[in-house]
């Protein structure tokens, strides 16, 4: 197995949490100024022990765990959510988070019953900002916490030029 820098995003894969990797999960970190975007890998695994909507996934890049996410995508809505986004800080910037992104909204398409999928950031958090417009998110303006959502139409992303 190739091991280490030099990883093609193709490497990236999404799986679920076990025992085996929660704890490697759980020690996954941010940069200090980082923190305040994102809540902490720990919390998110307890919330979705009781979460039954809860899709957590951690993310490896060959055999190495760097990033976690969750998502929603309840089967009586047509709106998913993806709602924890994070790559370990030693691992950011090395197109990770891109191939996460794509991962994920492929897993979510192939669920058949989403139409679109929302985000939210703070507005400061530029890194987010960039890796979601590029993916096609299109931002529709603040909530009532003062974060940035961000929707993406999975139909219309075919009809793209
Ligand atoms: C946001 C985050 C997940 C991106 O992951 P990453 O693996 O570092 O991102 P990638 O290397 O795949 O970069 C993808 C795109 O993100 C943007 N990006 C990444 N880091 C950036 C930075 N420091 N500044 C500006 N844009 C950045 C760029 O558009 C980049 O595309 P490009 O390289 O083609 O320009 C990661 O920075 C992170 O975990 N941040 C802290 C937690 C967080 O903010 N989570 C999101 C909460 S909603």
């Amino acid at each position: 197995m190739k091991k280490g820098i030099g990883l093609k995003s193709a490497d990236i894969r999404l799986v679920a949490v076990t025992e085996a990797n929660r704890v490697l999960v759980a020690a996954l970190g941010l940069a200090p100024e980082q923190m305040n975007f994102v809540a902490s890998n720990a919390e998110s695994l307890e919330e979705a022990e009781t979460d039954g909507d809860a899709q957590p996934r951690v993310i490896v890049a060959g055999d190495r765990v760097v990033g976690f996410l969750m998502y929603e995508a309840p089967r009586d809505n047509d709106e998913a959510r993806i709602y924890r986004f994070m790559i370990d800080r030693a691992s950011q910037g090395r197109g990770y988070g891109k191939a996460a992104l794509r991962e994920v909204l492929d897993e979510i398409k192939r669920l058949g019953h989403v139409g679109h999928v929302s985000i939210c950031y703070e507005p400061d958090n530029e890194a987010a900002r960039n890796l979601y417009r590029s993916a096609g998110f299109v931002e529709e303006g603040l909530d009532e916490d003062g974060e940035m959502i961000a929707d993406l139409a999975l139909a219309a992303r075919t009809d793209e030029p």
